[in-house]
Parts: C-alpha cells; sequence; structure tokens
C-alpha cells in the first residue's frame, strides 16, 4: 500500500481494495460509526464498498487510510472533500474498537498539519451531528472553533496561523538569545519564561528545565514553550504550564504564564498563543485554568477574556507590592 505520510503512530496510506472488508466493518456499524456520518440507512455491500475505492482512486480523491504502525491493523478512513487552492472539509471516521484510544485526535492534527503545511491550505472546516460530543471534543482539542450551527449540525473551522508552539530546544538558540535581548532592552517583564533573565547561555536555560523534576525544593514542573512564526523562525512569544499549584501559584501565579516580544505586540499572538497553549493544560489533566495579570494590564485582561477566562477576584500581592486579578477557563465542557 503506498504510504503517504505518517504520524507518531499511525501511517496514512491510499485507499486500497485489501482493505475493503475493514472498510465494511466500519461503515456498516450503526452504533458507534454509521449514524455519526449520516451513511445511508441499509447496509453497504462489498460490491458498493469496491465501486467506492475504484472511485476514490479514479477521481485522486485526497482519501487515507489509517493503519496501526506497530500492528499494520486498520483504525479508520479520513478524507478532505471538496478542496480548493485553500480550503477543504475533514471527513474521519474510525472503526469502533479502535476508537477512544487516542487516534482521532492524532489523526486530525496530523491531517490538519499536512494539508496546512504540505498542500498549503488556509482553511479547514466540517460539520458534525450535534449529538457527536466526542467529535466535537476532539476537534476542540485540535483547535478548531465552532462558527455556525442548525438544529442538526455544528460548522467548525480551523485556520492555518503559520505559529506554532514548540518546546525547548538548542536549534533556537539564536532565536532565543534574540528573545532575552529585546526584553532586556525594553526593561519589560520576562513573564512565562521560567527566568530566562538569569540565563544567558540558553542551553543553561534548556538545562534548567530539564532538571526541574529533580529540583530539591520542590519546585513545582512547568512546561516552557516558545510560540514560533514559521516563516522566520522568530519567536514572538513565551508561554509557560504550571502542572499543578503550591501556595504561591494558587494565590497569585496561577498556570500559565506568557510574554510576547515587545516588537510583536498587539498583532493578536498572545490570544493565539494561549488559544494554542489550552489542550495542552488540558491533556496535562487541568480542567479549570486559573490565569492572573496586573490589574490595569489590558492587553493580558483582553488576551484571557478572548480566551474564554472568567474573573474572579483581585488579590494583593504584598512581596511586589501589586494587584492581581485572577480569572478560570473552564475546559471541561
Ligand atoms: C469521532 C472520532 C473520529 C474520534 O476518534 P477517537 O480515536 O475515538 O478519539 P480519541 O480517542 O482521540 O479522543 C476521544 C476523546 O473524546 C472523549 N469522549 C469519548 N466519549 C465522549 C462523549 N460521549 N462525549 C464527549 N467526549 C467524549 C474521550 O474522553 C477523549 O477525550 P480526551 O482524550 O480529552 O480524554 C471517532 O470516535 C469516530 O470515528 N467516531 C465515529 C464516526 C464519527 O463520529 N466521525 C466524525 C464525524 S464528524
Amino acid at each position: 500500500m503506498n504510504q503517504l505520510f505518517e504520524s507518531d503512530n499511525i501511517r496514512f496510506v491510499e485507499v486500497s481494495e485489501s482493505l475493503v472488508n475493514d472498510y465494511l466493518v466500519m461503515v456498516n456499524d450503526y452504533e458507534n460509526v454509521n449514524r455519526f456520518i449520516g451513511g445511508m440507512d441499509k447496509s453497504y455491500t462489498l460490491e458498493q464498498e469496491i465501486c467506492w475505492v475504484k472511485g476514490k482512486l479514479k477521481d485522486k480523491a485526497l482519501v487515507y487510510s489509517m493503519l496501526e504502525k506497530k500492528s499494520g491493523r486498520f483504525i479508520g478512513n479520513s478524507e478532505l472533500r471538496n478542496p480548493t487552492d485553500s480550503e477543504g472539509e475533514l471527513g474521519i471516521a474510525i472503526t469502533a474498537h479502535m476508537q477512544n484510544h487516542g487516534y482521532g485526535t492524532e489523526a486530525v492534527r496530523a491531517l490538519t498539519d499536512y494539508w496546512f503545511n504540505r498542500i498549503g491550505l488556509k482553511r479547514i472546516h466540517l460539520r458534525t451531528k450535534l449529538i457527536n460530543a466526542r467529535a466535537r471534543h476532539v476537534y476542540e482539542k485540535c483547535g478548531f472553533t465552532e462558527f455556525k450551527r442548525d438544529d442538526e449540525y455544528v460548522y467548525m473551522d480551523l485556520f492555518q496561523s503559520g505559529m506554532r508552539l514548540v518546546e525547548l530546544s538548542i536549534e533556537f538558540e539564536e532565536q532565543i538569545r534574540a528573545y532575552r535581548k529585546e526584553f532586556l532592552e525594553s526593561g519589560d517583564s520576562m513573564d512565562g519564561t521560567g527566568s530566562l533573565r538569569k540565563f544567558e547561555n540558553p542551553q543553561d536555560w534548556i538545562d534548567h528545565f530539564k532538571n526541574q523534576n529533580s529540583a530539591p525544593h520542590g519546585r513545582v514542573p512547568s512546561t516552557q514553550y516558545m510560540f514560533v512564526r514559521e516563516e522566520d523562525r522568530k519567536i514572538v512569544g513565551m508561554i509557560q504550564i504550571r502542572h499543578y499549584f503550591n501556595d504561591y501559584l494558587e494565590k497569585f501565579g496561577g498556570h500559565i504564564g506568557y510574554s510576547v516580544a515587545p516588537s510583536e505586540r498587539r498583532k493578536g499572538y498572545a490570544t493565539l498563543m494561549l488559544k494554542t497553549a489550552l489542550p495542552k493544560c488540558r491533556e496535562l489533566g487541568i480542567d479549570r485554568v486559573l490565569i492572573t495579570c496586573i490589574k490595569g494590564n489590558e492587553g493580558s485582561r483582553r488576551t484571557i477574556l478572548r480566551n474564554g477566562g472568567v474573573y474572579e477576584s483581585t488579590v494583593h500581592e504584598p512581596d511586589e507590592g501589586i494587584d492581581l486579578e485572577r480569572y478560570w477557563i473552564d475546559l471541561s465542557k
């Protein structure tokens, strides 16, 4: 079978007649698949399914079968329907016994990544039935947002932003230096960088994060991300997710800290960066995210509100002598 691309656990291959029995089991499963994808109310036959495969191959449709890398077993099918130069509609179905193993999420991430970065799409849209809470949950985790709904369907889309959350890597040594320099020169606070200010050498800063789990005084582990613009690989922002609270974080620091480079402000990067980071919180098991911002920091306040933050209270932080507004973002829905 012709492999088109792959992700961590999935091989994406061309549709094939050799998989037609797996396709049939999937699409004729009314309870777990068929009722969600709006198929026929009678069963598909082997002939119809072979005809479907031949038609897709003949049309050079962007349909991929997904196989589990470790076993070669069939996971499901995915498709980019009605593609134009800039957009297309995502369709996906996972066969019943492979559902709820993380494959849907991995596949949607890999597909959107492939279509944005290799095919050059700017927007991917989809519709999912209102009753399909699981699919909606997966799409939201992958960054899709609702733009319309009717009595039967929710319509969602995702735009190519050209922006990416990147875990710390020495490959970005020069960019990390440049980020730090910009803040030192402007005198701004390097929020959400885990004291980057103190580390002249990027490798020391990266090591500081690597060693944090063995830190002797019980510092809360955190994950540090750089928000990178793909076209010039510039770090436009930094964001840090603290995995759980200590006393200080619970009162004042919150789960997330972030900053945007002074030269890149007022371009919407903070909102996008926070939006992109929230699914990472969910992956860490954080269902309600606390974010605090200094009273009067309008840019940060709006960033939080645009991401669904709800104001709770204002507290006084005695060490710095500042008032902090506390906001919660509920990710459990
Ligand atoms: C929807 C579908 C593509 C998702 O793929 P999947 O491999 O099952 O999904 P994953 O295992 O990656 O993730 C499932 C998530 O949904 C959650 N979930 C499961 N049942 C749920 C429900 N009834 N309501 C809300 N969320 C639910 C799981 O907890 C998991 O979330 P988490 O990782 O945050 O805990 C797949 O289930 C499927 O093909 N379903 C039938 C066809 C279909 O609905 N296609 C989409 C048409 S729009």
